[in-house]
């Protein structure tokens, strides 16, 4: 039945009811009458929230990895500015047809096509709002230089998405996937880790637990620069002044003079663990986890010393920067020769190179890539003789007799259909 409809009966039923007991005499007066209406309206009322969470969890758990195959057109119905360097773009299907829920905490995979380029250019963006039936929000910062090169071009996608995305521009984007998100099914407490715009899954996971009117004990931990670096500041000041389960620390590394302490954040510093303890007393809370390589590292090394289990910390990295270098994988074969069987050339595997996407670059030989990180999906490659091994576990579905070349290594002679 339709809430609408199911609203409409209660609504009837409600009247007669009340009216039924002032006829009985159970209701004295009119004042008495109207009471009673009240509360019962607001019983009502309560069932129908209540109606509306167990949609919404139901929504949740059904939705799938591959809520479509493929790239499908979304246009961008809205751009918003939410503080220096980061705009939300909110999508919207073109076909006009159902938007298919996500698990807070995934990513939107868009394949842009950048002016000048030939190929298209692919990038994860994390959905930064929670599932709604009309809409996905994402979040992107423009990542500028690195303190070492600042002479280098800012980052392709980000910049492309702050700078030139209008309203109305159509994008190309993979349905939401990723293995880091909010376990819905569970009452346990839980803290929210962010570091800069790495707020952006763990915000869908916060606003989620919103509409859900989750009694969940909640703390928001957000690490960022300072007021200019705030995104969603009044967002998240408006939820913490209104749900008492949710507190929200707010940590400025280098506030400026006009930011105000107790006003615009809570502490100064970065977001440690020792400022967890201070918030949390014990450690029985489940952990989610998403910023900066060195805030991760920190972070998680600190809760698992305070003996929070491995599996109550859940963690994402927004993939290696182009300067990182990403994670060797251990025991890999020190020599072998890798074949590239489209391109019909042969590279030396020697070890000194972290993954096959690296050695496939260094040959020049093509290999889309997306989140270099094992995430994407985007360097999917067949192998056509030989086998991998991975520095991680892939974290989107891998078919079989095939590589993710960006977290793998050769394990012996192997031939890529590459
Ligand atoms: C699962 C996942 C979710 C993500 N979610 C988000 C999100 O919600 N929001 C978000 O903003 N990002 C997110 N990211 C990161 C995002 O995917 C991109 O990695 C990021 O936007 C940078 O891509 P780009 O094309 O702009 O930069 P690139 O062009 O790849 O450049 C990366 C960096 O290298 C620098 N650089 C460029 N050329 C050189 C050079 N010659 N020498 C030295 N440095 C150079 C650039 O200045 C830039 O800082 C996510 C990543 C993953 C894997
Ligand atoms: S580039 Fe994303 S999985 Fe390899």
């Amino acid at each position: 039945m339709e809430l609408s409809t199911f609203f409409a009966y209660g609504g009837m039923a409600m009247v007669s009811l009340v009216t039924a007991q002032l006829g009985a005499g159970v209701l004295r007066t009119a004042a008495d009458a109207f009471t009673a209406y009240q509360c019962r309206r607001r019983d009502l009322e309560l069932l129908d929230a209540r109606i509306l969470v167990a949609k919404r969890e139901m929504a949740v758990r059904q939705s799938s990895d591959k809520a479509w195959e493929g790239l499908r057109k979304f246009r961008v119905r809205w751009k918003v500015a939410e503080c220096q360097g980061i705009h939300s773009l909110y999508l919207v299907p073109h076909d006009g047809r159902p938007l298919p829920p996500f698990r807070p905490g995934q990513y939107l995979t868009l394949s842009v096509r950048l002016p000048g380029d030939d190929r298209p250019t692919i990038r994860c963006y994390s959905l930064s709002d929670s599932p709604k039936s009309d809409y996905y929000r994402l979040s992107v910062k423009k990542a500028t230089p690195p303190p070492d090169a600042p002479d280098a071009p800012s980052g392709k996608v980000s910049s492309y998405v702050n700078d030139v995305v209008c309203e109305s521009d159509i994008l190309d984007v993979k349905a939401p996937s990723g293995s880091f998100y909010l376990h819905t099914d569970k009452e346990t407490p839980v803290v929210l880790l962010a570091g800069g715009v790495g707020i952006t899954p763990v915000l869908s996971m916060l606003n989620y637990l919103v509409d859900v009117q989750s009694h969940r004990q909640v703390y928001f931990f957000l690490g960022v620069r300072n007021g200019l670096d705030h995104p969603f500041h009044q967002h998240l000041s408006e939820i913490a002044r209104t749900h008492d389960n949710i507190k929200i620390v707010t940590c400025y590394s280098r506030p400026r003079s006009n930011d105000q302490q107790g006003c615009d954040y809570d502490v100064q510093g970065r977001v440690t663990v020792d400022l967890i303890k201070q918030y949390l007393g014990v450690s029985n809370y489940d952990f989610y986890l998403c910023g900066p390589p060195a805030f991760l590292d920190s972070l998680v090394t600190g809760l698992k010393a305070w003996g929070v289990p491995k599996t109550s910390i859940h963690q994402e990295a927004f993939g290696p920067s182009r300067t990182s270098k990403p994670v060797a994988v251990p025991d890999a074969c020190e020599k072998s020769e890798v074949q590239f069987a489209k391109s019909n050339r042969t590279a030396t595997w020697d070890g000194s190179l972290a993954n096959l996407l690296d050695l496939a670059d260094a040959a020049q030989i093509p290999i889309d890539s997306g989140c270099r990180a094992g995430n994407c999906g985007t360097c999917l490659t067949a192998i056509k003789s030989g086998s991998v091994k991975y520095s991680q576990d892939p974290g989107c579905d891998v078919d079989d007799g095939c590589c993710l070349p960006c977290i793998a290594s050769p394990d012996g002679p192997l031939v890529l259909d590459a």
